[in-house]
């Protein structure tokens, strides 16, 4: 007799309400919810108890290898509004040869880079365009950094929902292809993703658009979530001591911060906490200057300007969220500079064979900064996750090559 059938109530999503992040208001998840009316972003609830009587990673080991299969603590209330390209369940790798070098005996890296569109937006777009889908959404409009635009640009076609996207000049311009071939409204702005907020949240009120700009709903962060749903599951059901992740946003460290307190509640992990390490760039680091000043909430970042792209964010409106996680698990936040980025990202290459995307480099470089101060020890086990592929950075790596002419020869190979 398994679990579902001793209780008539098999739900496909045990999805509760929606709770502000900041003042603990309680909203209806049965429409569509932007942000709490104090203005912060609003957290799904489950009913945990209810969902661990109907379903144990046991069972969750015999289902596809895609994020759906954990729907019992996904939004979407019917397996109908799914749409999906097969997201999720992104290898997580051992890497020998650069731990060695830097120390740290078990290194591992979460490779979000194979994900549909290149980058793990891929899990908050196929959540979130489902879920708005099922809400009834017809117009999506976001302001990006240019991934979660191609991303969302990408499911909401499949989806058939209309999409607005602005995005910077300066986003990685392999975004904007992808946005336009999916048939969105795209804008570039001569600015920052802040200036392209402000001109969606314009549209938005005019036009009627639905706003999912990051944690201006709800529901992004759930598909965030299960990158740490499927790192436990992947242990075994642990966690490991040190999780790095490159912050802009923040929805990722957020949202894996919620998979842990939602994973110990349904007790299918014990009471340790991995250390969180948001990672910055010197060039636009928010919430490290707040971290250090043991504040609440960030100022905004001024002259924001990094390789790192998709974390330049000057200030994020779950910024006090992304503190309380680094508090919450005794971890911290770390800039590092544009240079350290570019050698962490050709060392992968070179030692590991993985061409990984500039935030993700910085988790490295970060990494090798704080097993240097000692803050991370050699015996700690670490897990760092690189959210997107290089081939979505070509402009990254300084290519200098030779140019042959017709017939002639490579110079003669220099003998050690
Ligand atoms: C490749 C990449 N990594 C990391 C981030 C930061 O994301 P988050 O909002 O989860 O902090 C972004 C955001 O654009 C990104 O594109
Ligand atoms: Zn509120």
């Amino acid at each position: 007799v398994t679990a579902q059938s001793q209780s008539g109530d098999v739900r496909h999503s045990y999805l509760d309400r929606l709770e502000c992040g900041r003042c603990s208001a309680s909203c209806d998840s049965r429409v569509r919810q932007g942000v709490c009316a104090c203005g912060s972003p609003l957290l799904a609830r489950y009913d945990l108890d209810l969902a661990a009587k109907q379903v144990t990673p046991d069972e969750i080991a015999q289902r596809p290898p895609s994020l759906w299969r954990y729907h019992e603590i996904l939004p979407v209330l019917s397996p109908d509004a799914v749409v999906s390209f097969g997201e999720g369940m992104t290898p997580l790798i051992p890497l020998p040869r650069l731990g060695e070098k830097l120390g740290i005996r078990n290194l591992q890296m979460k490779d979000e880079g194979l994900l549909p569109t290149g980058t793990f937006k891929a899990r908050g777009a196929a959540v979130g365009v489902s879920k708005a889908k099922e809400l009834g959404v017809r117009r999506i409009a976001m302001s990006t950094n240019g991934n979660a635009g191609a991303a969302w640009a990408t499911y909401a076609a499949r989806a058939n929902l209309g999409a607005l996207i602005v995005m910077p000049v300066g986003a990685p311009a392999i975004t904007r292809a992808e946005c336009a071939i999916a048939g969105s409204r795209l804008y570039l702005v001569d600015g920052l993703i802040s200036d392209a907020g402000a001109i969606v949240a314009e549209a938005v009120a005019r036009d009627g658009y639905f706003d999912v700009s990051t944690l201006k709903e709800p529901y992004r962060l759930e598909g965030k979530k299960t990158m740490g749903l499927e790192l436990f599951e992947q242990l075994g059901w642990r966690v490991p001591d040190v999780i790095f992740y490159p912050t802009g946003g923040g929805v990722g460290l957020i949202g894996i911060h919620k998979a842990l307190k939602e994973c110990q509640a349904l007790g299918w992990i014990g009471p340790k906490l991995p250390r969180l390490v948001a990672v910055q760039s010197t060039g636009c680091a928010p919430i490290v200057k707040a971290w250090e000043e043991h504040a609440e909430t960030s100022q905004p970042w001024t002259d924001a300007r990094t390789i790192a792209f998709g974390i330049t964010v000057p200030k994020a409106l779950g910024d006090f969220l992304i503190l309380q996680a680094l508090n919450d698990t005794a971890g911290c936040a770390v800039a590092v500079d544009d240079e350290s980025i570019l050698d962490a990202q050709q060392g992968l290459a070179r030692m590991e064979g993985a061409f990984i995307c500039p935030e993700g480099a910085a988790c490295f470089a970060a990494a090798a900064r704080l097993r240097r101060t000692g803050w991370l020890g050699p015996d700690d086990e670490v897990v760092v996750f690189n959210t997107g592929t290089g081939l979505k950075y070509p402009a990254t790596v300084d290519v200098q090559v030779p140019v042959l002419d017709k017939g002639a020869a490579v110079p003669a190979r220099k003998r050690a």
